[in-house]
């Protein structure tokens, strides 16, 4: 049975903020985390930590990065970021955050300084933060010019080397379950889809009446739930364009304040949710493609609708869905398509398809991508501690 119809009114009462008292149940200020500086060790770590492509997005937020509406995403493979941080006792004097910070091995002012104003940020949270010094490399498996968001796993990256860091010195996350939400949720407060990146296969973020373990504070591991036709699911991403988009999705969410539209997308957001989680556990791979594709278009008719409108998408983005559209009709191959906040095209099937999906790229889409470029991409297991 299909679930195409739903009485959306019986979502309206928790479409936003969710339950404030589930909000305020977690709170990781700690100003017990200090350490003896003349005893601190030094130590190293290592995290390779993947992007993740929303199935059903996260536009729109309130607070500090709390969601206005819950979201889903496949955590993927390929598209990762490998940080490692290297901390000793603190030899300078200066006050607060002392960090050195390089990206594929160079010196990146715009992105230390960032880091650094993130990681002072969460001298709350681990106030030794400003008792060591940290030296941070950071580089990711795809070219940054690429145009693919990459604050989803460099953020969930830096996040699990600062939870392991906080088990090193203080051994407060032996417990897995702990360890990945407290990651989860200091990977929101960097970039919220970072949050979902934590977690092997899927993961769902956001407060909705589908999951009793849900939360607007930190994703949870969605992957065991999973139907196995879409645990082998394929993304290939075509690089339409490697300009820097002139709207930021930071700017994008902002704009959704402003948005009258925005209260219809929350409500019907949730109905959404419910028929992909429907789709993903009982392998209906139609339905899945059905949602995933009306989300996409959902996510770029709100920026057409915001106030000033903006377009992400370029013309090569809108012939690939065209012709997407066409493969899938005369082949009968499921092959669907879903956008993040950009021109770039993600294609998703399953993996008994890989051969034909790949040679349709090879022939008839990479005419439309940057340079021919493309990843090939897929639902992967997770992060992983190097
Ligand atoms: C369209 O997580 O990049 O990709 O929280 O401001 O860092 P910030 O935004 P970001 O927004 C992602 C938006 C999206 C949809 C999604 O990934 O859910």
């Amino acid at each position: 049975m299909r679930l195409l119809f739903y009485n959306i009114s019986s979502f309206l009462p928790i479409f936003r903020p969710q339950s404030k008292s589930v909000l305020f149940m977690i709170d990781y200020n700690n100003p017990e985390l200090l350490v003896t500086p003349h005893k601190v060790r030094s130590g190293k770590i290592e995290w390779r930590s993947p992007s993740n492509i929303a199935l059903i997005k996260y536009w729109g937020k309130y607070g500090q990065q709390l969601p206005c509406n819950p979201s889903i995403s496949f955590t993927l493979d390929a598209a990762y970021t490998e940080t490692t941080l290297e901390y000793g006792p603190k030899m300078s004097d200066k006050p607060g955050v002392a960090v050195d910070f390089l990206f594929h091995n160079q010196h990146n002012k715009p992105f230390a300084d960032k880091i650094e104003k993130f990681l002072t940020s969460l001298l709350p949270v681990f106030p030794f933060l400003s008792q060591i010094e940290l030296t941070i490399f950071s580089s990711n498996s795809f070219p940054h010019s690429a145009g693919i968001a990459s604050s989803a796993a460099s953020m969930s990256a830096l996040a699990l080397c600062l939870c392991t860091m906080e088990d090193e010195l203080f051994g407060t996350l032996s417990d897995d379950v702990q360890f990945e939400q407290k990651a989860s949720y200091i990977s929101r407060l960097g970039s919220g889809s970072a949050c979902r990146s934590i977690y092997s296969k899927a993961a769902l973020w956001g407060a909705t009446p589908e999951s009793q373990a849900s939360s607007d504070l930190y994703a949870i591991g969605w992957g065991h739930h999973l139907h196995p036709v879409f645990s082998t699911f394929h993304d290939d991403i075509l690089i339409i364009s490697k300009e820097e988009k002139n709207v930021s999705s930071t700017a994008g969410h902002k704009l959704m304040e402003g948005n009258p539209y925005s209260e219809t997308r929350y409500m019907t957001v949730q109905a959404r949710l419910k028929q992909m989680i429907y789709a993903l556990k009982n392998g209906d791979v139609e339905l899945f493609g059905d949602i995933l594709e009306k989300e996409a278009y959902s996510l770029h008719g709100l920026m057409m609708l915001s106030d000033p409108p903006y377009l992400l998408l370029r013309p090569g983005t809108v012939s690939v869905i065209e012709k997407v559209a066409e493969f899938r009709k005369t082949k009968k191959i499921p092959l669907y398509f879903t956008l993040d906040a950009g021109p770039n095209v993600h294609l998703l099937y399953p993996d008994e398809y890989q051969d034909a999906v790949q040679a349709f790229i090879k022939s008839e889409l990479l005419r439309y991508c940057a340079e021919g470029s493309y990843i090939p991409d897929k639902v992967g297991t997770g992060p992983k501690q190097l």
